[in-house]
């Protein structure tokens, strides 16, 4: 970790070196956003606008970013206590995996990694990414910018970067939509990092689109999120445990049954490891052997593609 500690909010601290041209103000909050249960309205239903789904409902595409803001301004504050109770602090090994395996941090002779969080919540990768250029690759120039949606989830990253003393010329945390990621310049990311986000982004083709144009040619795009898992009869208890006990703890840990029951229904919904390796293939980027490996028999996936050079 760094030896130099923030002094002031992340949220607008000064950009760090190598992310300079990409980092702007926060945008608003999304406390006033309705919660994830609220119903569409007449019109919603009546309108003529491209549908999605929202956990197992289906709602308008429009709504769709509006009720998932709600779902996490909702969690932010209890994020990390559920997501160790929920997988018993399994999502902390699957998270070291990820970083491991992608071992960020300048190589000897190389430039320093210019790493982009999209969805990056309370900043989980964007700490370990820094931990591991450091420890490993003797690295303290790599810099990271944790990207999210949802300004809630990154203030609460940004109290634990500042609590743990993490170097603001390094890490920092900007509102955006994994969709567009419009302040983030094409070909300036050596690395795109996206963990249990892209479930919850309404137009994946889109967010992955946006990937393939933000990151250099040789640049890695790698992706964690929950996915399938075989064999059937453990999948038959996985489904158990998800749809009876994770919303149960969320109304006893966190007063808040919805939202956990949305998280449930979304992993559902994802689609199974193939196919979303096709759809990163789709986007123009280059699938890493089959394009995924399976964690924990297959309760989270690791997707990995390039971007070609040419
Ligand atoms: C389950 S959390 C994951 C946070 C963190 N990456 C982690 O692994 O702990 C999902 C995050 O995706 C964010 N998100 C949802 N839709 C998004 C979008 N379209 N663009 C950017 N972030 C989005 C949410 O606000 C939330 O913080």
């Amino acid at each position: 970790m760094s030896a130099r500690p923030l002094s002031r909010g992340l949220l607008s601290a000064a950009p760090s070196k190598h992310l300079r041209s990409v980092v702007p103000r926060v945008a608003a909050s999304h406390s006033t956003l309705v919660g994830p249960n609220s119903s569409p309205s007449k019109d919603d239903r009546s309108s003529s606008e491209p549908v999605t789904h929202f956990g197992f409902q289906t709602v308008k595409e429009s709504l769709k970013s509006t009720r998932v803001a709600g779902v996490f301004s909702s969690v932010a504050s209890s994020y990390d206590t559920m997501n160790d109770v929920m997988s018993f602090g399994i999502h902390r090994l699957w998270k070291d995996h990820f970083v491991r395996s992608l071992n960020p941090g300048r190589r000897p002779g190389g430039q320093p990694m210019s790493i982009l969080d999209v969805a990056g919540g309370t900043g989980d990768i964007a700490f370990r990414m820094l931990d591991h250029s450091e420890k490993v690759n003797g690295d303290r120039e790599t810099t990271v910018l944790c990207t999210d949606i949802n300004a809630d989830m990154l203030r609460e990253g940004e109290k634990r970067a500042i609590q743990n003393g993490y170097d603001s010329n390094r890490i920092s945390f900007r509102v955006e939509n994994a969709e567009t990621l419009e302040s983030i310049p094409d070909n300036s990311v050596d690395l795109y990092t996206i963990s249990f986000g892209i479930r919850n982004v309404t137009r994946i083709p889109m967010a992955l689109r946006a990937a393939r144009r933000v990151l250099k040619p040789g640049g890695v795009f790698a992706c964690l999120e929950f996915s399938k898992v075989s064999p059937a009869p453990l999948d038959a208890i996985y489904q158990q445990y998800s749809f009876s006990i994770i919303p149960l703890m969320g109304q006893l840990v966190a007063g808040d049954r919805d939202s956990y029951q949305y998280l449930v229904e979304s992993i559902k919904r994802f689609p199974p490891q193939s196919e979303f390796a096709r759809m990163i293939k789709d986007a123009g980027l280059v699938n890493v052997g089959k394009g995924y490996k399976e964690l924990t028999f297959g309760i989270a996936s690791i997707w990995k593609g390039v971007k070609p050079l040419e």
